[in-house]
């Protein structure tokens, strides 16, 4: 009965995996914060690959951890660099069984940390941005990506990416905009993930938590500019957010259930305060049911092993 009634559904497609793949690493390492979560390397993560799709998986995302930094995220450009790089044999190895997000910002590549280059006070220089953004995005988009994850909060990031994309042949790269996008105090163990040079916070181009029509005004600005989907992050803390984007997209809603929020209930898990399992299904539900088709999370290889012996 309680089937039949039930009016949320989850299945393995809803949920997009992230892959950590450090470049010169050796052998796969756990993340400072994320005892499951591995960096892995231009190898190992082809094995996640095959897992994924195994498990009925749709998307993964891609994020690189780069050799060398430096002011203006030169590796993000780099024709051989190393996200270039998985991403192309990402589709070498799955074709097109999977859907492949390569992570479309610079604060992996920049020595600073943060998500755009900076003007000579150190501030964030938004439109000079614009411009390596466009390029990182060719640059993806010829690697083989299916979708540009712009997660790095410059205003017109969307407009610009697409313009660049059309005029070069992409058409059929799609984005996948990040568009309300907190700062927020759950990204931490992903910082270690990354190895983020980052030293202050991300508060003047990511958005403030305490404003609530900001957030829709993002929405509607990357809706415009041509985004093919829109996404909200962090989620758990922002399911209201979830369910008011999705009541004025008319492009599917992805939600970044983020780092900090998966170390949180790994934590009380293991202090043995709650019930890891149920835990998660009501979380990964309750982000369902606030209206994202689309979940990224680092849980999302267990738990589509999971949905699919439950069936
Ligand atoms: C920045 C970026 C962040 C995350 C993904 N890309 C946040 C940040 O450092 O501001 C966080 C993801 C997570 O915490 O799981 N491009």
């Amino acid at each position: 009965m309680r089937d039949l009634v039930a009016d949320v559904t989850l299945e393995p497609k809803n949920l997009m995996l992230p892959i950590f793949v450090k470049e010169g690493l050796e052998a796969p390492r756990s993340i400072e914060g994320m005892a499951d979560v591995l960096q892995h390397t231009e190898q190992s993560f082809l094995d996640v690959l095959d897992d994924a799709i195994g498990a009925g998986i749709k998307s993964v995302m891609f994020f690189a951890v780069p050799k060398i930094r430096d002011a203006k995220g030169s590796q993000a450009t780099a024709e051989n660099g190393i996200l270039s790089r998985v991403i192309r044999s990402a589709r070498a190895h799955v074709g097109n069984d999977l859907v492949l997000v390569a992570d479309l910002c610079l604060d992996e590549f920049t020595d600073h940390g943060h998500c755009g280059v900076l003007d000579n006070q150190g501030l964030i220089d938004n439109d000079s941005t614009l411009i390596r953004y466009a390029d990182m995005g060719l640059v993806l988009a010829a690697a083989g990506a299916d979708l540009l994850g712009t997660s790095g909060m410059m205003d017109g990031q969307v407009a610009s990416i697409r313009k660049a994309l059309d005029l070069r042949g992409f058409e059929n790269t799609g984005i996948l905009a990040y568009s309300a996008k907190y700062a927020s105090g759950f990204y931490g163990p992903f910082r270690n993930a990354v190895e983020s040079a980052l030293d202050g916070d991300r508060k003047t181009y990511q958005q403030d938590y305490r404003r609530t029509r900001e957030g829709l005004a993002e929405v509607e600005l990357d809706l415009a500019e041509g985004a093919d989907l829109i996404m909200v992050k962090p989620a758990l803390v922002y399911l209201d957010v979830i369910a008011k984007a999705a009541a004025v997209s008319n492009r599917p809603v992805a939600a970044y259930l983020v780092s900090g929020e998966y170390a949180m209930v790994e934590a009380s898990a293991k202090a043995g305060v709650i019930d890891r399992e149920l835990a998660i299904f009501e979380i990964l539900y309750s982000i369902r049911r606030a209206g994202a088709q689309i979940i990224c999370t680092y849980w999302a290889l267990e738990f589509a092993k999971k949905l699919k012996e439950q069936r």
